[in-house]
């Protein structure tokens, strides 16, 4: 058991304490971060005089050292160490003596730990937003080749009024962008350093603590010490970002799912990313836009979490904290994750445009249209809705779409039809004649597109 704290002790921690006590099986993970800390930590304190150059040399060398070993696997952190804190400390004073015991000067593991969580975060803000923007990269792509691949829209899933596929998978490119601004809210509320707060209140030391926040790129200290070690605000916007994500993407999976079924069959799922039944030679699964389903739940679990654990904690820290890391992790890789198998198979995913089209014809989406032809001709719009919802009915005890029926059928609803009414309930007029800025039409379409090339570049 290697622990930092052992002095003001007469036994030893029993063995299943220590256990459930320690972290380093899980904070790890945080080992570049708490070098990275513990190194602009060291050059302050000897610009401040608080070390000396030989020090603070053979400081920064050690846990260089380390670092690169690390990364080669010559050095593996075990769970002798309690944590990656005492972990890099211990190492380091095994590795170059006296020295290494001063690196703890002016500082706390309650504002060392605060410290890596927020450069971890910050550099996973990173990642994910270039996997977000990647996917949007690819939606755009799909949208760009399907402005004239007409689908049904849906409202309570029945179908409403036709629309394009690049129409429908902007409403997606929307929600991703709306995604990424709420991580760079997140990435910039939290950009203040709390190195320096110590365990809560300071420290005696002169230490220049906008000098280590400059030198770990944050915009500047933490202005209160009690905050700085206890706040986890920031875990818990990310980990909301973080379920709106998957929020999104699983209403994207639900909506595969059902393209992807025999009933829809909108969509052909790339054999790559489907997988077939033990028992049933048939099937091919959309297991991947499942499981993205699923696993939405574990996300919003850890944000629920995290909610929970700083509920009613007093300042400033306080051990519960610890538990802040697991979940957060699991929210990262698990968005990661599905982020980057979901996108995939977008890209690869076929559109059955004959398919999309026929079931845009079926099932009544240019009834609105039909009524604004007769708006058009004078009929007030409430007369026309009861025209309509007769003629619907006619259709449907005839089993014909609306262009299906004779003009004789039609005036024999209304005088006011006449042969130009098949052109404006036809899909392509449908759709082309909604022009206003973020509907289907065409070049409604092209505008948003030319716009959303524009924010890619950004
Ligand atoms: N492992 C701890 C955590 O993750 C580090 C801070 C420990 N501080 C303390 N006073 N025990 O929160």
């Amino acid at each position: 058991m290697a622990q930092l704290w052992g002095g003001r002790f007469t036994k030893e921690t029993d063995r299943e304490v220590y256990r459930f006590n320690a972290s380093a099986r899980f904070d790890q993970r945080l080992y570049q971060q708490d070098i990275e800390g513990s190194i602009a930590h060291a050059i302050m304190l000897e610009k401040q005089g608080i070390l000396s150059l030989e020090e603070k040399d053979a400081i920064v060398k050690g846990l260089t050292t380390i670092r690169k070993r690390l990364e080669e696997g010559s050095l593996v952190i075990t769970e002798e160490y309690e944590d990656i804190h005492s972990f890099v400390e211990s190492t380091l004073t095994d590795m170059i003596g006296e020295a290494g015991k001063k690196l703890h000067t002016g500082r706390s593991r309650n504002d060392q730990v605060a410290l890596d969580m927020k450069l971890y975060v910050r550099a996973e803000i990173i990642e994910i937003d270039e996997l977000l923007k990647t996917f949007q990269e690819i939606l755009l792509r799909v949208m760009e080749e399907n402005l004239e691949t007409w689908m049904p829209g849906f409202t309570h899933l029945q179908k409403a009024q036709p629309v394009t596929l690049a129409h429908h998978l902007g409403a997606y490119f929307e929600m991703l962008k709306r995604d990424r601004s709420r991580l760079s809210d997140t990435y910039e509320r939290l950009n203040t350093c709390p190195l320096g707060a110590g365990a809560l209140a300071g420290t005696t030391y002169p230490l220049d603590r906008g000098y280590t926040a400059s030198m770990l790129g944050f915009e500047g200290p933490t202005l209160n010490s009690m905050d700085s070690v206890s706040d986890r605000d920031y875990l818990i916007e990310l980990l909301s970002a973080l379920s709106t994500i998957m929020m999104h993407l699983s209403r994207f999976s639900e909506e595969v799912i059902l393209w992807n079924s025999n009933e829809y069959g909108f969509v052909e799922i790339d054999d790559a990313f489907s997988t077939g039944s033990s028992i049933m030679p048939q099937k091919k699964n959309p297991d991947i836009a499942e499981l993205v389903r699923g696993k939405t739940g574990r996300v919003y679990g850890h944000l629920m979490g995290m909610l929970t654990t700083m509920k009613a904690l007093p300042l400033a820290y306080n051990k519960d904290m610890q538990e802040d890391k697991e979940g957060t992790f699991d929210a990262i890789d698990t968005v990661k994750d599905c982020l980057k198998m979901f996108m995939q198979m977008i890209d690869t995913m076929r559109f059955r445009k004959d398919v999309m089209a026929k079931s845009a014809m079926r099932g009544f989406t240019n009834a609105t249209d039909a009524a604004d032809y007769l708006v058009k001709h004078g009929v007030a719009f409430r007369d026309a809705h009861g025209i309509i919802g007769q003629l619907v009915l006619y259709c449907i005890e005839h089993d014909k779409t609306i262009e299906e029926l004779s003009l004789e059928e039609l005036r024999g609803i209304s005088e006011v039809f006449d042969a130009d009414i098949y052109d404006a309930v036809s899909l392509r007029t449908c759709v082309e004649r909604r022009l206003t800025t973020g509907a289907p039409g065409i070049s409604a379409m092209r505008g948003v597109i030319a716009e959303y090339r524009k924010y890619l570049k950004q």
